[in-house]
């Protein structure tokens, strides 16, 4: 489980790095590629929706992130967002809010855009099952948790199950606003944010944990 999370991370560091050294110059992140169409989730999430969530909300993060990434030292710049995320005590302070936020907000919906998937369904498998299984007892009792949690978050806030490096355990976790779980040392594994999804327009959210369990 710990090294496929830190494969993981390995992973996303890299993507990272791509994006910075294709824009060198301009050391700016780029909006990721969303996996699959707008409205492939539908009926659980209409396309309209993702539409304005991706290209308005994600593509805010982004251009956010980089103008406030635009104003701290060099030193802060040359890290990528999760080590930056997961030190954000080296952000000078003026600027720690904004990254934080916006930080975040970049790196939170592009872990989401991959939680979901059009195919998914069922229980998860293997590895992570287990992991599961151990921290809450049992998938349902996991799913129980998961929503219950999330939608008590109050104002707006994402609700995570995450990985700890320090127990080797899975765990629930609800973070406020866009703050990472990585600024609590925690390797955020499934997100679903709760609060500005839902103005959006007209997400149609029978079951709040949505297919995108199955789809770990
Ligand atoms: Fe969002």
């Amino acid at each position: 489980m710990a090294e496929c999370q830190a494969k993981a991370l390995d992973k996303e560091k890299e993507k990272d790095k791509r994006f910075r050294i294709h824009n060198c110059l301009m050391n700016k992140y780029e909006l990721p590629p969303l996996p699959y169409s707008y409205d492939a989730l539908e009926p659980h999430i209409d396309a309209k929706t993702m539409e304005i969530h991706y290209t308005k909300h994600h593509q805010t993060y982004t251009n956010n992130l980089n103008a406030s990434l635009e104003k701290c030292p060099q030193d802060v710049q040359n890290k990528d967002i999760i080590e930056i995320l997961s030190d954000i005590g080296s952000v000078p302070s003026d600027l720690k809010s904004a990254i934080n936020f916006n930080g975040g907000g970049f790196d939170n919906h592009r872990i989401f855009w991959n939680n979901l998937t059009p195919n998914g369904g069922g229980e998860p498998q293997g590895s992570i099952a287990e992991a599961i299984n151990s921290s809450f007892g049992s998938f349902s009792a996991f799913k129980e948790k998961f929503t219950a949690s999330t939608v008590g978050i109050q104002g707006s806030g994402w609700g995570w199950l995450v990985f700890d490096p320090k127990s080797s355990k899975v765990d629930y976790k609800s973070m406020p606003n866009q703050t990472s779980p990585r600024t609590e040392n925690l390797i955020p594994l499934l997100g679903l944010m709760f609060g500005n999804m839902l103005i959006i327009s007209n997400i149609r959210i029978k079951d709040p944990t949505m297919s995108m369990l199955g789809g770990i």
